[in-house]
């Protein structure tokens, strides 16, 4: 008889990233490389666009300049793996997890901002969940990479 697994806790998230997810990840690295070069490009876009949203609140436009290069920083650091393991570009559909939480994001202002701020949190908190399990499934460098990303992602979704 196994023990049940242990109750998921989390400040934001409801519940654990299923370990059939992980399996899949670390079955395809490739994609997943690929994937999460995408992900840190469009997390340095988003920062950007709240830059251009939110232009008078010069201390969110402060932290949302140093978040834009620290994500396109990580977006070197996949792509430089990428090249280093032979792994050659393709184009991905983008996945609709980012779109489905955006179409709930109120239109009027002041709570469109709050939402905003929110989806960039479980975003955030999702990848870090996500790269602990990696870090630990994926092994070689790849698994490296997610192990070092977690530490910043913790830090993304508490700001
Ligand atoms: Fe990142
Ligand atoms: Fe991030």
């Amino acid at each position: 008889m196994s023990a049940a697994p242990a109750a998921f806790e989390h400040p934001i998230l409801r519940a654990a990233t299923p370990q059939a997810w992980v399996v899949a990840a670390c079955a395809a690295p490739d994609v997943l490389l690929i994937d999460h070069a995408n992900c840190e490009k469009k997390a340095a876009s988003t920062a950007l666009s709240l830059m251009f949203a939110y232009a008078l609140d010069l201390e969110l436009t402060d932290k949302m300049s140093r978040l834009a290069r620290e994500e396109l920083r990580h977006y070197e650091q996949v792509v430089k793996l990428l090249k280093s393991l032979g792994i050659a570009p393709q184009r991905l559909a983008p996945g609709r997890y980012a779109d489905g939480l955006r179409r709930l994001v109120a239109k009027a202002e002041p709570q469109r901002e709050v939402d905003l701020m929110i989806c960039g949190a479980i975003i955030e908190a999702r990848s870090c969940e996500r790269f602990l399990a990696l870090g630990g499934a994926i092994g070689g460098a790849a698994g490296q990479l997610f192990a070092g990303l977690h530490a910043a992602e913790a830090r993304h979704y508490k700001m």
